[in-house]
């Protein structure tokens, strides 16, 4: 996810990026990629594997097939992915301890393919996970399908911060505030920004062509986030779990195509059933 301060793209007037057929079909193959890394991760998720092990997996998928993991020395950044567990909220740094059981885990993929970027994200379940962690997965899940929902052309991308807000809060979570979803294609991260809370109306009207992210982070507990002295790792301050799952999406005349969908059909946990 973006910070405010991301990367622009350099438009004439500095309007968001209207993107045609091409790009599209470039923005299929580059997030059906990064969805199939994910999708290779699923016996991974285990007690005892490390982090550093999946970071290893997803660079080798990456180089594989014609790839470049986004993330690896961005901004300083040295990671393929980022693993975020627990009560981390995002931009966690892949190390060498392994996975317990009964830990979740968001693994946050983004791949360019031909220049362009795909970026998704989802949990992972360890073992047998508890009953509330489950519970956060599904409504994190469902707020990310409410967001998706709201996009069509005329609405604003107020609407889709609206529609998962609401359905969080109604399931008793809270919203991070502090990052966002963002637009991309040859950039990485772009204008607009894409709050996950506000209000219909807020922010730029959504137009077909735009590309970006969708990237809920809900927590069972407060929505306050602190980063560590790392400099990256985000985590909440009431130390509750947290949850994010991420598609890239483009705006159609009708609603929004999703480029990033898993090919095995493993949209949410548990992943056994293909
Ligand atoms: N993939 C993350 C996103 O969803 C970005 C991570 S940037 C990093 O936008 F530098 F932390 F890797
Ligand atoms: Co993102
Ligand atoms: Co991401």
């Amino acid at each position: 996810m973006s910070n405010v301060e991301a990367t622009r793209s350099l438009t004439r007037d500095g309007a968001i990026k209207l993107h045609g057929r091409e790009a599209f079909a470039a923005m299929h193959k580059a997030g059906r990629l990064a969805a199939a890394a994910l999708d290779m991760l699923v016996p991974y998720a285990v007690p005892g594997t490390t982090t550093e092990r999946i970071d290893e997996l997803i660079l080798e998928f990456a180089l594989d097939n014609g790839a470049i993991p986004a993330t690896l020395n961005y901004r300083g950044y040295r990671h393929s992915t980022c693993t975020s567990i627990n009560h981390v909220v995002c931009h966690g740094m892949p190390n060498a301890k392994p996975l317990r059981e009964g830990d979740i885990v968001n693994i946050d993929v983004t791949l360019i393919v031909d220049g362009w970027h795909g970026d998704t994200s989802r949990m992972y379940g360890v073992g047998e996970i508890s009953r509330r962690a489950e519970r956060l997965l599904a409504v994190t899940y469902e707020a990310l399908q409410r967001g998706i929902a709201a996009v069509q052309p005329g609405h604003t991308t107020g609407h889709i911060g609206a529609a998962i807000q609401r359905y969080a809060e109604a399931e008793r979570c809270s919203v991070v505030e502090d990052f966002c979803g963002h637009g991309l294609g040859q950039v990485f991260h772009d204008r607009p920004n894409i709050l996950h809370y506000g209000r219909e109306g807020d922010g730029p009207v959504l137009k077909p062509g735009m590309i970006f992210t969708i990237e809920p982070m809900i927590n069972l507990g407060k929505k306050d986030v602190k980063v560590l002295a790392d400099g990256w790792t985000a985590v909440t301050r009431d130390r509750e779990l947290s949850a994010q799952f991420e598609h890239t999406v483009g705006v159609t005349e009708t609603g929004c195509e999703i480029f990033t969908l898993s090919p095995a059909g493993f949209h949410h946990p548990p992943y056994n059933a293909g």
